[in-house]
């Protein structure tokens, strides 16, 4: 991988690089179409990287549709796709890790210890297999795009971070591999995570900018689909993920009560109070 790009670099070709884990939706392929806007040569690698999920997490029922992704990207026009097996990603006697503090661990740090280490680890080693000049990332993971713009800047890793919006359905809901997860009555409670960000940021273009009652704003929607289960909603600072600021954050359990809560769907979900939303 390494010298397929090296080759399109030493030409002059531009290299974008979309990481990804697989079981592509019009979410990702928007961050392929932009890559492929912006750049010669644009790779993207599928990898379920076991290391950024948790132990009670979905790694083995994590969706894989290999054929009809690799179908997807060739229809996309894209030059490779990088599709490393764990044993390659993670030899025997692999025991480096890089660990970003301060905005890797509040949130989606918190409640999924570990999380965060394992993607900057895997985008570090993806950063190094194919050496691009800009990689892309989703809105939809906020967090994570905070994380890995501190990562590239703290360890000179010379890749430029690009940012592509959310892509949504049309009633709203954020689109996630996650959401294959969802029976038709969970997918319709599902978009109580879309209407409380809108919600709020009605209040919030409507004049209203204290921090407590947006989130109390957003709680109060949340309350309204009985079978959601908020893990976090809160206001925080788009860089540093600290409290307060304009990026409403949202992860949000979606099932039955019946259901142990690791069955439940763990869906996330932000916007920018600033900007247009949904709905
Ligand atoms: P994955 O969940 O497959 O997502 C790959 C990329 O697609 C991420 O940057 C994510 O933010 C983006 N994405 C997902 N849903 C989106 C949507 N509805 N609109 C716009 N972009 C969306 O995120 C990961 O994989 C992994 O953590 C990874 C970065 C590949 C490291 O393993």
């Amino acid at each position: 991988m390494r010298d397929l790009s090296r080759g399109w670099r030493a030409d002059g070709e531009t290299v974008g690089l979309v990481p990804t884990m697989g079981a592509l939706h019009a979410g990702h392929l928007s961050l392929v179409a932009r890559a492929c806007e912006e750049n010669a040569r644009v790779v993207v690698s599928i990898f379920v990287n076991p290391l950024q999920f948790g132990p009670r997490e979905d790694l083995a029922r994590y969706p894989r549709p290999i054929e009809s992704d690799v179908s997807l990207l060739r229809e996309a026009g894209v030059d490779a796709i990088y599709m490393p097996s764990v044993e390659t990603m993670y030899p025997r006697g692999a025991s480096t890790r890089v660990v970003v503090s301060g905005v890797a661990e509040p949130l989606e740090g918190a409640a999924r210890p570990g999380h965060f280490d394992g993607v900057t680890t895997v985008v570090a080693k993806l950063f190094g297999a194919t050496e691009p000049d800009c990689a892309y990332f989703g809105q939809k993971d906020a967090q994570q795009v905070a994380v890995v713009k501190r990562m590239a800047r703290d360890l000179d890793l010379g890749v430029e971070i690009r940012v592509c919006p959310t892509v949504r359905e049309p009633d709203g809901l954020a689109l996630s591999s996650r959401n294959a997860y969802l029976d038709p009555a969970q997918r319709k409670a599902a978009t109580i995570l879309s209407r409380a960000l809108s919600a709020a940021a009605e209040a919030y273009q409507g004049g209203e900018h204290d921090p407590a009652r947006l989130k109390a704003t957003l709680h109060e929607v949340l309350a309204t689909e009985p079978t959601a289960e908020v893990e976090y909603a809160e206001l925080v600072d788009p860089e540093t993920f600290r409290p307060a600021g304009t990026l409403a954050v949202l992860a949000v359990r979606i099932g039955g009560g019946r259901q142990a809560p690791e069955a439940r769907t763990r869906l996330i979900d932000n916007l920018d109070l600033r900007e247009p939303y949904p709905g």
